[in-house]
């Protein structure tokens, strides 16, 4: 049942030669005005081959094509108008529905591949920030993409747990902390511990060099050191495990940079072997001239590895690990030369799968106009702004549906969920700003109106005591108001697969917005429950808008209550 191509072997067979089929299916557009037809046709460019006004080879073009599939052909200027059988559509995309419920959209496309998703990533000893929120929901929902479009998602956090910041945390603590008070109040005793550092080290340069000293102690195998590690790591895991209980999203592994301290050996043995490294003031880097990028770090003079020499023993090890169709890394826009020079040298190694390494940036979240960042301590912070949103949901529960049963539950599955969809909803790269007090709205483009319009429809079958029939039923709607809703259910699986080849979870927050608004019309002109013919199609309808919201509000990770 696509539509397009039934349009386009329709032109095909009138246009012979003129254009070919494909040429045909790219040109088909979605008007915007449904006067104009669900799909149409241009026919400019035939005009220079027929040597004809395009009105007119609309005009005589419209009357050849064969009307079997259609309601009506209508030309329109240069256009060609195609309407489709409102009745026999409606019945077959709703039988569709009723008999895949939330299978609808499932395809095939990445059947026995993996993908690996690099998300989250947060660092050791320094709260959550939104800033991380981004690649936590982000990632989940493009594995929950990958996974309805038949890959097997692998979702990896690679916690942030190796690096010279834990030379200056250590120097930090063995110098100003307090281990009572650290026990008391980890992450934000570690914080403000590193933020201080910071302060000194710009009066006391030679701060950074004792910090320096302590990481390759660290990466020695030091035992002081890597006692202090072992406990602001587990200090920190700790509090961001309370965020991801309450978004409900669980990792498939938590190897972070320490995991590949010693897997870094056999990747500098390689590129010495293969001659890509060159010693530069003492340094090891890879020249990346040819990239048109700055060489890349891989060896401090004192010894000491970077980031990318751990992304690099990363990516081998995932490569063999779990042998992925592709690699992709959720992380901001900031470190998009990082990821280049991270191909480039897997490129100068030789792994021609360097070419499925993909970074996914994304844009800064900024607080009344303000960027976030940690080192200088103005940091929201995640946990707090859920909570936040639990409560300010559970007051609009309480003033618009007080006697509701499961109050708090709901307050959670609301609060959490206004979060994450104000997240996804933006596209990927924007930019944008956080106001908790707009985005927990039941109106407007938000993650409650989704809810709201769902729980809804939950409960307009419940009133009808409907439930999905197990053999096929005559579901034939004509009137305008449920052909909008009809085709947008129709497109949800193609935007799947769009949100989902874009890595753009925003395709599918858009959809549900847009498929909730044509409901809600619907909802408005329409008496549903009126017994007549129509009435078994009506909640069949309400019953898929039901089963595509909740499915698609899966997918970004939010759960659907059915009351609210
Ligand atoms: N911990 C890093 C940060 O917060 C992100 C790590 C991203 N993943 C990676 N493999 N480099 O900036």
């Amino acid at each position: 049942m696509n539509f397009k191509e039934m349009i386009a072997k329709d032109l095909a067979a009138v246009l012979g030669e003129q254009l070919s089929y494909e040429d045909i299916l790219n040109l088909i557009e979605k008007p915007k005005a449904s006067d104009h037809g669900d799909y149409s046709f241009p026919v400019f460019s035939l005009s220079k081959i027929q040597r004809k006004a395009p009105n007119m080879i609309a005009e005589e073009l419209s009357k050849d094509i064969d009307t079997t599939n259609y309601e009506q052909i209508i030309p329109m200027g240069g256009y060609i108008n195609f309407f489709l059988k409102k009745s026999e559509v409606s019945n077959a995309v709703l039988n569709d529905l009723v008999s895949k419920k939330n299978h609808y959209g499932d395809s095939t496309l990445g059947q026995g591949k993996n993908v690996v998703i690099d998300m989250s990533s947060p660092n050791i000893a320094k709260p959550m920030s939104m800033g991380h929120l981004r690649s936590t929901v982000i990632g989940n929902s493009l594995a929950e993409l990958a996974d309805k479009v038949g890959y097997t998602p692998v979702k990896i956090n690679h916690v942030g747990d190796w690096g010279t910041q834990f030379g200056k945390l250590i120097v930090a603590y063995k110098k100003w902390g307090d281990e009572a008070k650290v026990k008391e109040n980890p992450i934000s005793e570690l914080l403000a511990l590193y933020v201080h550092f910071h302060e000194e080290a710009e009066k006391y340069p030679e701060l950074d060099d004792q910090a320096r000293e302590w990481f390759k102690k660290l990466e020695d195998g030091d035992a002081e050191a890597i006692e202090l590690w072992t406990w602001f790591r587990e200090e920190s895991l700790k509090e961001f495990q309370k965020v991801y209980d309450m978004l409900g999203i669980e990792f498939d592994s938590y190897n972070g940079e320490a995991f590949y301290n010693d897997k870094m050996q056999p990747v500098i043995d390689s590129l010495l072997e293969k001659e890509l490294l060159v010693s530069d003031d003492g340094a090891d880097i890879v020249n990346l001239e040819k990239y048109d990028l700055n060489p890349a770090l891989i060896r401090k003079s004192d010894g000491a590895t970077l980031y990318i020499t751990r992304d690099l023993a990363a990516a081998m090890y995932r490569k063999e690990n779990y042998d992925f169709d592709e690699s992709i890394y959720v992380v901001g826009n900031e470190q998009s030369i990082h990821f280049k020079q991270l191909k480039a040298v897997l490129k100068e190694m030789g792994y021609e799968w360097s070419d499925d390494i993909k970074h996914i940036p994304f844009g800064l979240i900024t607080s009344n106009g303000k960027k976030l960042s940690t080192r200088k301590g103005n940091v929201i912070l995640l946990e707090e702004v859920l909570n936040e949103a639990i409560n300010a949901t559970q007051n609009i529960i309480n003033e618009k549906n007080p006697t509701l049963e499961n109050k708090e539950e709901v307050a959670h599955q609301v609060g959490v969920g206004a979060v994450v969809f104000h997240d996804l909803k933006n596209d990927r790269l924007n930019n944008f700003d956080f106001n908790l007090d707009h985005i927990i709205q039941f109106e407007g483009e938000t993650g409650p109106y989704v809810q709201y319009t769902r729980s809804r429809c939950e409960s307009i079958l419940r009133k009808a005591d409907w439930s999905a029939p197990t053999s096929e039923v005559n579901y034939s709607l004509s009137d305008d108001e449920s052909w909008e809703v009809v085709k947008a259910l129709y497109n949800f699986p193609a935007k799947v697969q769009e949100a989902y080849r874009k890595y753009e979870p925003s395709v599918v927050a858009k959809y549900v917005i847009d498929l909730a608004q044509k409901f809600n019309k619907y909802y408005s002109k329409t008496k549903i429950l009126e017994d007549n013919s129509q009435k078994d199609a009506r909640l069949a309808l309400v019953y898929s808008v039901s089963v595509v919201l909740k499915e698609g509000l899966r997918l970004l990770g939010i759960q659907s209550p059915d009351n609210m």
